[in-house]
């Protein structure tokens, strides 16, 4: 299980990491571009800071610019650099090519027979987007739980990084529902170890502890 963060702020990255438990942080082109700089640079930077997988997703219009944008981004760190390819036939055959010496992962998969082709054309994760899959299908969690059995029926080593979640219960719903890992946005991150009842627990002991009973 890795907790990852959905940000390329590097000062909500470098909160995430002072957590000490981050497994890695993931990109969009949203989310780059609302952050400062540009996006090598901005890759540069977190991959300095992230304690694992830096995940950039491209965005070129041609197959041929998005292989070159790839490969462009890996070298920036390739220790590190994971390439969001964006789930489309078209895109799994780019995948088939650049997975041979770049990690990758399929994003934006709304279905079971788009992890079919990513699992085949060497997806190393896939990524559901859980919130949006709800508000457009109608169950995000049911989409992670098809995926899930798509990933085992093909035997292939496939992990599903779940996305698009809005909240410390749907994070868990997706964790029930079958994914292996999850990127959220910090201030979730921020909340998954907290709950109001535990909250209450640890006042009523304060309070036993000063009274002495
Ligand atoms: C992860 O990086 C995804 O791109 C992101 O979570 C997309 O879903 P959202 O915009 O609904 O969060």
């Amino acid at each position: 299980m890795g907790l990852f963060l959905d940000s390329a702020r590097i000062e909500e990255v470098q909160k995430a990491v002072e957590l000490g438990f981050l497994a890695g942080v993931t990109t969009n082109p949203t989310i780059i571009a609302k952050a400062n700089g540009q996006p090598k640079d901005i890759i540069r930077e977190i991959c300095a800071i992230s304690p694992g997988p830096v995940f950039y997703q491209i965005t070129t219009k041609t197959p041929a610019e998005r292989e070159r944008e790839g490969r462009e981004f890996y070298l920036v760190n390739p220790e590190k650099v994971v390439l969001k390819i964006p789930a489309t036939t078209e895109n799994m055959t780019l995948m088939a090519r650049l997975s041979m010496e770049i990690p990758c992962a399929a994003t934006a998969v709304y279905s079971g027979h788009q992890t079919i082709v990513a699992c085949d054309a060497g997806a190393r994760y896939v990524i559901p987007y859980v919130n949006r899959a709800t508000r457009l299908l109608g169950d995000g969690c049911r989409l992670v739980a098809e995926m899930a059995s798509v990933v085992k029926a093909s035997g292939r080593v496939v992990e599903i990084l779940a996305a698009s979640i809005k909240s410390a219960e749907e994070a868990t719903q997706a964790v029930l529902a079958g994914a292996n890992h999850l990127t959220l946005p910090l201030d979730i991150l921020l909340s998954l170890g907290n709950h109001p009842l535990s909250e209450a627990a640890i006042e009523e002991f304060g309070r036993s502890a000063k009274t002495g009973c």
